[in-house]
């Protein structure tokens, strides 16, 4: 195998092979080591996910997937009805682990309607249509990855110089990524692109993630860290911004990762196009603007002690420790799904991608 290939082909989350398991690689430890959890309990799959041990939206929802249907097999009864409500108990908890990501309860609630819709079959039967709805989550995934890297690599030249904000590559969701699909997919036609990746504090995601996928894929990468963004984009050495989503609200405000809203503001100053990229499975109609997406709020440890060899601020300092921010829809130049590429006006164009026709569509708005 390439290196292409061991960062676009990898298999960050699965499932064990007896069904009693989850495994995935826990992202904590890289780029040092690259080490994989087995995830049984309901209390090692919630601590995963909400340590990121597995993070990015996609990843998180095809973690939660095979994690419920793990839970599901563990129910010790064949009465429907005790079956369900303790399938409901585990769906609760995993879905607690993390608010934003709007693909944990969506692929809960996917799973959740499996058993609904078959309450007549009884619960073994249900228990295979589980297995086999959470290994359709994650086939349409690397589907809707690579759809959304095509359609991303068309809004691209060879040659340009790319700003990327956390990481939205292979290890987020599964095979080419979002935001980084594009990119390592014309590396795979020969292209070359200049990328920038932010570091990302607190916890580093561009760092420790994006440079490390993006350079063992062979592109060429240059972290720096967010503060500089504005000075990289003033010198001309960005034509694009790419950032992945976290939950899509329908007027198209973005909650991404801390710090992308500002990548934003700089790229509209810039007049450089900022591009967001993601499944039709992160875009929320019920939350009409981004007022209505819940921002998960961490622990001040993450910025005061995580990653350095001593604290970097005073004990008691106090401290704002949001993970997401809302991008204003009227920064994003177009929102790219796997069924096409939406342009404002978003309440528009954001409705077909939703649509469960599967036909694909090309340019909306
Ligand atoms: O807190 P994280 O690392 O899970 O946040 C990840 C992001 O913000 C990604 O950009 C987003 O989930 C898209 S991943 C394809």
């Amino acid at each position: 195998m390439s290196d292409l290939k061991q960062v676009t082909h990898i298999d960050n989350v699965r499932l064990g092979d007896d069904g009693t398991s989850v495994i995935i690689i826990d992202q904590t430890l890289l780029p040092g080591r690259t080490e994989y959890l087995t995830l049984r309990t309901p209390e090692e799959l919630y601590q995963a996910i909400f340590e990121l041990k597995v993070r990015g939206a996609p990843a998180i929802g095809i973690c939660a997937g095979f994690g419920i249907y793990v839970l599901a097999r563990g129910i010790k009864t064949e009465d429907y009805d005790e079956f369900y409500r303790q399938f409901r108990e585990y769906q609760q908890y995993l879905d607690s682990a993390r608010p934003t990501a709007v693909n944990l309860s969506w692929a809960l609630n996917r799973m959740e309607q499996v058993v609904l819709k078959n309450r007549e079959q009884g619960v073994r039967k249900i228990l295979k249509l589980l297995e086999q709805e959470c290994l359709a989550i994650q086939k349409e995934d690397q589907q809707m990855c690579r759809s959304i890297s095509e359609y991303g690599l068309s809004l691209l030249k060879d040659g340009d110089g790319i700003l990327t904000h956390c990481n939205a590559g292979p290890l987020a969701t599964s095979r080419y990524g979002t935001a980084l699909g594009p990119l390592l997919l014309g590396k795979e036609q020969g292209m070359e692109f200049h990328v920038f990746a932010d570091e990302t504090r607190p916890l580093l995601q561009g760092a420790r993630l994006t440079s490390y996928e993006l350079q063992r894929a062979g592109l060429d990468v240059t972290l720096i860290c967010d503060n500089m963004a504005s000075l990289v984009m003033k010198n001309g050495w960005i034509q694009a911004c790419l950032v992945g989503c976290d939950r899509v609200a329908a007027n198209g405000d973005t909650a991404n990762k801390i710090g992308t809203s500002g990548v934003a503001v700089l790229a509209s100053f810039y007049k450089i196009p900022f591009y967001v990229l993601g499944p039709s499975s992160t875009i929320d109609l019920s939350c009409k603007t981004g007022a209505d997406i819940k921002i998960e709020l961490r622990s001040p440890d993450e910025i005061k002690k995580k990653f350095y060899e001593k604290p970097v601020a005073p004990e008691e300092v106090k401290c704002y420790n949001p993970a997401f921010d809302v991008t204003d829809h009227t920064l994003i130049t177009a929102i790219i799904t796997e069924r096409g590429i939406c342009r404002p006006p978003y309440t528009e164009s954001l409705v077909q991608p939703c649509l469960n026709s599967g036909e694909s569509i090309t340019c909306f708005g």
